[in-house]
């Protein structure tokens, strides 16, 4: 066992080795929230609100995590999400990472903005994997990036809603982080003590772009790239443009950043097939709900049509114990996935996956729930 690993043994201590391991501005990028951060604090707060009522006696001997999505049966009820830039953390990281979720049993979310692009995640070891996509003003390449996905044998698309303008990361500006990264001479001397992402990094800076983004006979650097992508953006999008994709894309259609009930309930009539409860990780609206105490109300709404999932502050096995008491089918987590990648590439991520199983295994069996389907809403009590 390596020594990061010995050290690594909870989701907090392996931020703090990714903190230890990237330049600033890049560990800020991820950890870092929109404006007073007050939503990224709350996501990860408000599940200490929540309090378990366990039955011992019920004889959990052996604890088994399995459930299935839309048809396919997953090792366990969390999927990693969809994160931008993974490349940056660790040469090829969203490959890296879709193959540690490929050999845990679950599901890769690959963003719009990967470095690489959605066709490079094809190969036989990833697995099977969600697309995530915007609505843009140029409608035909949000139809052209799903049938790109579908071609890819993708098996979700995930429509994300709450990045209609871009949010305000304040650490981003303090850092002055840009995309593409640029380290003048006083970041350099800053890094020194970064060896191994330097020496693992910045042989592949000239790489690092938006891959989803390249055309054919266009500029395809990550500046140019991230100009138009921005400029895409359609803050005039609304239900008709759900209406519109849930006609081309065949295969589940799931929204993503969603946190009123009204929405949940519209967005089943509309034939949606599944929600994520999310507020991007608190980096878009500042003061939004946390997404645990934006489940209940949501859960309800739906009323078990389609499943439920929720993202936001997932640092504990038990953080998806109670997500799942409350009704929620299952759990993305976010930033530790990119802790675990900067760590150590695909070793990283499954350590993350590891830690997340082992704790959930250990609450179910205290709370006495052998299976997920016996973890109940009156084994905890909501503030
Ligand atoms: C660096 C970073 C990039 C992200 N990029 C995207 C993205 O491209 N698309 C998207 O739908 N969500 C994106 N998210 C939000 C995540 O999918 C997820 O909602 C959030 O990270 C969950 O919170 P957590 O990080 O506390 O687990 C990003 C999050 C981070 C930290």
């Amino acid at each position: 066992m390596a020594s990061w690993q010995r050290q690594a043994f909870n989701i907090e201590e392996m931020r703090r080795l990714a903190k230890r391991a990237l330049p600033k501005p890049v560990f800020d990028f991820a950890d870092g929230g929109a404006e007073d951060e007050r939503t990224l604090r709350r996501n990860e707060e408000d599940f200490s609100a929540y309090r378990f009522l366990p039955q011992p006696l019920r004889g959990a001997g052996s604890v088994d995590l399995s459930t299935t999505i839309f048809g396919t049966p997953l090792s366990m009820p969390f999927v990693l999400g969809p994160t931008g830039l993974a490349g940056l953390f660790w040469p090829d990281g969203e490959r890296e990472t879709a193959r540690a979720a490929a050999k845990a049993g679950t599901i890769y979310c690959l963003s719009h903005g990967s470095v690489c692009r959605l066709e490079d995640l094809n190969a036989n070891d990833m697995g099977p994997r969600w697309m995530q996509v915007f609505i843009y003003r140029d409608r035909g390449f949000t139809f052209e990036l799903a049938s790109r996905a579908a071609a890819a044998n993708y098996s979700a698309l995930i429509l994300t809603i709450d990045n209609q303008y871009l949010g305000r990361r304040e650490r981003d500006l303090v850092n002055g982080f840009s995309i593409p990264p640029r380290f003048g001479p006083l970041d350099l001397l800053a890094m020194a003590s970064k060896t191994g992402w330097m020496r693992r990094m910045i042989p592949e800076l000239p790489r690092i772009t938006f891959g989803n983004y390249v055309r054919a006979g266009e500029a395809s650097d990550i500046k140019t790239l991230a100009g138009r992508m921005q400029s895409l953006l359609d803050p005039a999008m609304s239900w008709k443009d759900v209406d519109e994709l849930r006609k081309a894309w065949k295969g589940p259609l799931i929204i993503k950043g969603l946190l009123h009930p009204e929405d949940a309930r519209e967005a089943v009539n509309r034939g949606v097939d599944g929600l994520i409860v999310s507020n991007h990780g608190g980096r878009q609206l500042d003061d939004a709900i946390s997404g645990i105490s934006a489940l209940s109300p949501i859960v309800k709404a739906v009323d078990g049509k389609i499943p439920v999932m929720v993202d936001g502050g997932f640092r504990r096995g038990s953080d998806i114990v109670k997500a799942l008491a409350l009704g929620a089918k299952l759990c993305l987590i976010g930033r530790p996935h990119l802790w675990g990648v900067s760590v150590a590439g695909e070793a990283g991520v499954s350590h993350v996956i590891d830690i997340f199983r082992q704790e959930m295994t250990r609450t179910m069996g205290l709370l006495g729930a052998n299976s997920i389907a016996e973890i109940k809403p009156d084994m905890i009590i909501a503030p």
